[in-house]
């Protein structure tokens, strides 16, 4: 029987001398402490605590010590492998507080700061009176139409009689984009000249040439004129045009339906048009129509002292043109003037805006500033 083989040096393996472990030991921590932040740490632990670190190989190798060597070297490595770790654990919490009080500055929220520094605009006012205007027909049926601003002369004068002699047709009140067609009469859009439309009112013609009766159509766009622009007139503005043909129609349905748009937009008893003779080559008969003055209701009229700044206490504002369709334009689109009656008007945006908001000067409207919208709001 042979004795317990006493005759082993462990320091014969080099990887589990003390000094050695200790070293391993001493780089870890020192790794650790060096590590900046987290993704650091984690490249020093995989190195210094990893399957292929220093201490897991030298660990390794005590598995093929006689009994009493493996005691002393297991002791030794794993005191160092639990000083590593504490020191690990201990970096690792250290670098979380640090990573954690730094995130709640920077992430932090200051509810005491102004939040508008940046005002929200607004829709301008021409636009939402026009809305609201083309809503109130859209409830009763209407469909919305639209049609270009650079646009045919025959849509713009010829197919709604205004003959080349026209006043209109002359180069004070109209952009000219195009001759006609020097071989041409202009009796036709495809050989006519081009011009800015000087009215909505074309957008009756494309209405009734792209529709069947009946036909029932509210317009709203912009115009243009040669206008220069001063507090009371503009080159670009806007109108809207109404267009309702239909069998039977008479000038009792403009008039019913003239009054009814002046009571949606304008609220109120009492709320009334009436209709001037005037003449557009478009319409016949044709009218001029004024409404109520809505602020003073007619009461300043004959009265000095409830004098009415809104009428000059004339007791209506004039609103536009309007008549019953002239045959001679239902003919020009193709529909039979025997069978179909219509009637139309047209009226200025702008103008309506200026009276209902007491707007004194036109270039308000046109030069885009935000003190000027903001009051109104998204809705007026
Ligand atoms: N288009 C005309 C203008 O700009 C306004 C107008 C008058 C339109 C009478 C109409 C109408 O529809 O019937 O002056």
């Amino acid at each position: 029987m042979s004795a317990p083989n006493k005759s082993y040096d462990p320091v014969e393996v080099e990887a589990l001398k003390p000094e050695v472990i200790e070293r391993m030991r001493d780089e870890a921590l020192a790794a650790f402490a060096a590590a900046a932040d987290l993704d650091r740490l984690q490249e020093a632990k995989t190195a210094h605590t990893g399957g292929t670190s220093p201490l897991a190989l030298a660990n390794r190798e005590i598995g093929a010590l006689p009994p009493q060597a493996k005691a002393d070297a297991g002791k030794r490595v794993g005191m160092a492998r639990g000083a590593v770790n504490k020191a690990l654990a201990a970096r690792q919490a250290e670098l979380e507080a640090e990573r954690d009080a730094r995130v709640l500055v920077e992430e932090a929220v200051d509810v005491t700061l102004p939040h508008d520094r940046v005002p929200a605009g607004a829709r301008h006012p021409l636009t939402t009176l026009s809305e609201r205007i083309e809503d109130i027909f859209v409830a009763m049926g209407y469909a919305v139409a639209e049609g270009p601003e650079v646009e045919a002369e025959w849509f713009n004068f010829d197919a709604l009689n205004i003959g080349p002699d026209h006043p209109a047709r002359g180069e004070q009140d109209t952009f000219f984009v195009e001759g006609a067609d020097a071989a041409s009469d202009g009796g036709s859009a495809a050989d006519s000249g081009v011009v800015l439309r000087t009215h909505t009112s074309p957008v009756q013609i494309r209405s009734l040439i792209d529709r069947e009766p009946p036909v029932y159509v509210i317009c709203p766009g912009r115009v243009y004129r040669t206008d220069e622009l001063d507090a009371t007139h503009t080159p670009v503005f806007h109108q809207v045009e109404l267009l309702a043909v239909d069998e039977g129609l008479t000038m009792a349905d403009l008039k019913g339906t003239l009054d009814h748009m002046v009571q949606e937009l304008f609220g109120g008893e009492g709320m009334k048009t009436r209709l001037r003779p005037n003449f557009f080559p478009f319409t016949e008969p044709s009218a001029e129509m004024d409404m109520v003055c809505y602020v003073c209701r007619g009461e300043s009229v004959g009265n000095p002292d409830r004098p009415c700044r809104t009428c000059s206490s004339e007791g209506w504002i004039e609103l536009g043109g309007c008549g019953m369709v002239n045959p001679k334009v239902l003919t020009a689109c193709g529909v039979d003037p025997e069978k179909y009656s219509g009637f139309a008007f047209g009226f200025g945006i702008e103008r309506m805006l200026m009276f209902r908001h007491n707007v004194e000067d036109m270039r308000d409207m046109v030069e885009g500033d935000v003190r000027f919208t903001r009051p109104f709001g998204m809705e007026i």
